[in-house]
């Protein structure tokens, strides 16, 4: 099979279909690895940012890498499939998968869509690759689907090529991964990913080849193990506080083992995102529909011990406010699900945030990067355009999301703003001397 037929005169085409998170970086990626892209977007609003050379979303460091290769020339972005069918040797299916409404499996409408739309004009050999997080099995019926619906059939080869890229760290997980891992049926497929990644190849990244379901599992354990770390040091953060015990310095004694490491070992709110808390149960689900129900067992108690890292949370503003909460204010320090990003999907900062006003409570939020988001989602909690604004009159500060920001507050002159100076640091990574040298009483769940 030929997949596509560059020439030494003319790099590879890439076409990079859905531009949020993995796409944006993605398309962005592969014009800086030296490609021509074209990255589909069908949303007017978002096209015509990208095209501007803006991401639609905050992302570090994105902006400029857009601005860069949309300015060469090298990137541009369309809404029409017609324009990027038989330009591109390689299509990357870069589309969300979130969460079912009412189940835990993933929702595959838009893979499904994207083949509908991509599969009509495929009149030539060329490879699609999936990087979208999907059910184990997912590649092998796009591939059939592909094969059936377009015009050169057998010539459309289908390979995984799952991406670790975490919020924040998107540009730099993407042009220097720390591995790659390629799911593919044919040599021709394999030596186009190589062609494709030759520059972090070059770097030394190790390459995994393997097949279609190695790899698509691949993506789905690596977050799962992740989600069972954090859930892991969570459950000792609840062991911690009944035995006067500190989770932090737990977790740093745990971490100098080579064989645990210190990574995803901070004791907080929990997971959230758009990627982990789903992903999670789409694997369970998957694992359900394979028979091993063994899995789900394992990981329904991880997914608990993260809900449950909520309740706690709530539990301890109820220690410290008393019984009634109606009339005490409740300051949120954090909206975004992680710092670094301004996505609130899944965020347990503002899950939080709703269950103590359903309590009674008035909840003002402040967020760097994420208020927009947060206001869509959460519309009824108060906003205030500054930390120090948001802790007017309160009753009680909570901290929930690590922004470096809220590390640098100096607690003795926001004693001053609010009406008791009373501090939870769900992230545990506020300067509790600084807090309690200030006259805060502070109280940091998982720590004495
Ligand atoms: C994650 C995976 O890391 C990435 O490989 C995958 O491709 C997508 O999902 P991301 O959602 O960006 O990436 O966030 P990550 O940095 O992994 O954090 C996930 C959640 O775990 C966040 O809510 C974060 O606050 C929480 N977390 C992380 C902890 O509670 N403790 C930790 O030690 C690390």
């Amino acid at each position: 099979m030929t997949q596509g037929t560059p020439t030494s005169e003319r790099p590879l085409r890439i076409s990079v279909i859905g531009t949020n998170y993995l796409g944006a970086n993605t398309a962005a990626g592969m014009a800086e690895f030296g490609f021509d892209v074209i990255g589909v977007e069908i949303d007017e609003h978002r096209l015509k940012l990208l095209n501007d050379g803006k991401a639609p979303l905050y992302e570090p460091g994105l902006d400029p890498l857009l601005k860069k290769h949309v300015d060469s020339g090298r990137l541009r972005f369309t809404k029409d499939y017609t324009e990027i069918a038989d330009w591109a040797d390689v299509h990357f299916i870069c589309v969300g998968t979130p969460q079912t409404e009412g189940s835990d499996a993933a929702d595959l409408s838009q893979v499904n869509s994207v083949v509908d739309m991509l599969a009509p004009g495929l009149t030539r050999p060329c490879l699609v690759v999936g990087r979208s997080t999907v059910p184990v099995g997912t590649a092998k019926l796009v591939e059939q689907r592909f094969q059936t619906e377009a015009p050169a059939g057998e010539g459309i080869e289908l390979a995984w090529q799952p991406e670790f890229l975490r919020e924040a760290h998107g540009v730099e997980d993407t042009l220097h991964p720390d591995r790659l891992v390629f799911g593919v049926e044919t040599e021709a497929a394999e030596t186009r990913l190589r062609q494709v990644f030759a520059q972090p190849i070059a770097e030394g990244t190790p390459v995994v080849v393997c097949n279609r379901p190695t790899a698509e599992l691949v993506k789905g354990g690596a977050n799962a193990f992740l989600a069972t770390k954090i859930s892991f040091i969570n459950a000792l953060a609840e062991m911690a506080d009944a035995a006067g015990a500190d989770v932090t310095q737990l977790a740093d004694a745990l971490g100098h083992d080579k064989r645990i490491g210190r990574g995803m070992l901070n004791a907080g709110p929990g997971y959230g995102g758009g990627c982990l808390p789903k992903d999670l149960r789409s694997f369970m689900a998957r694992a359900g529909e394979l028979g091993v129900e063994e899995v789900i067992t394992l990981l329904r108690e991880v997914d608990d011990i993260n809900q449950r890292r909520r309740g706690r949370i709530v539990d301890v503003v109820h220690e410290l406010l008393g019984a009634e909460w109606v009339g005490k204010k409740v300051t949120v320090l954090g909206a975004a699900f992680k710092a670094g990003t301004d996505d609130v999907r899944d965020s347990p900062a503002l899950d939080v945030a709703g269950r103590i006003q359903l309590h009674g409570a008035t909840v003002t939020v402040y967020d760097p990067e994420a208020m927009e988001n947060a206001r869509q989602v959460r519309p009824t909690l108060r906003y205030a355009a500054s930390a120090a604004e948001a802790c007017e009159g309160a009753h009680l500060v909570l901290h929930l999301t690590e922004w470096p920001e809220f590390r640098e507050l100096d607690p003795a002159a926001l004693r001053g703003a609010v009406e008791n100076p009373v501090v939870v640091d769900a992230r545990l990574s506020l300067d509790s001397k600084k807090w309690r040298d200030a006259g805060w009483t502070y109280k940091a769940p998982g720590k004495p």
